[in-house]
């Protein structure tokens, strides 16, 4: 049965696909005998700030969070205000990562900045969809147990203005950049 988070679990399911990839990724580029390779880069980055941030943030922030704070959660302490932190956190670090980048290719900066930033990230958002998915969203599935359906509405606007309802060409994307890793790893 749909719940309250089903469909945003399904999203960290894709989410994680990729995190799983780059951190293959990043053990084979600390290993120092693999160069860095741009395309899969570039088309992580682009997953990450699309799907993952715009998108998926964008429906915990402006549809799960609103409705739980609606139910009595509150939203400047304890379990969304440290969601809204980590997210936070999550875009800072993409953006480092991509000037770290730009200065690579300019030839101004090791890759060993890229390979920081990339293990910051997915650090910090391992832990962050482990604590959603084993605690804020637990809850939420109790506390908006009668709201299900209005709440997928509300993901489905978001994918619809945010992605223009790319949502499905984004999780081809996550397979290919999980394929493209393993393949180099051959
Ligand atoms: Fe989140
Ligand atoms: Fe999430």
């Amino acid at each position: 049965m749909m719940s309250a988070t089903s469909e945003l679990r399904r999203d960290h399911e894709v989410i994680m696909k990729v995190l799983n990839a780059m951190d293959l990724l990043r053990v084979m580029l600390r290993q120092g005998n693999k160069d860095l390779p741009l395309e899969v880069i570039n088309d992580t980055i682009d997953f990450a700030k699309n799907f993952t941030d715009r998108c998926h943030h964008g429906k915990e922030e402006d549809v799960l969070f609103p409705a739980l704070n609606a139910a009595g959660m509150p939203k400047d302490e304890g379990p969304i205000a440290v969601m809204l932190r980590e997210h936070k956190q999550g875009r800072e670090i993409l953006a480092r990562i991509e000037d770290a980048l730009a200065r690579y290719n300019h030839g101004s900066s090791s890759i060993d900045e890229v390979i920081a930033g990339i293990e910051e990230y997915i650090i910090l958002m391992q832990h962050h969809i482990f604590k959603e998915n084993n605690i804020l969203f637990n809850i939420a599935d109790m506390m908006l147990r009668s709201k299900s359906s209005e709440l997928s509405k509300g993901y489905g606007r978001i994918e619809h203005e945010v992605m223009h309802d790319k949502h499905s060409h984004y999780e081809h994307v996550a397979e290919s950049i999980a394929e493209r890793i393993n393949a180099i790893k051959k």
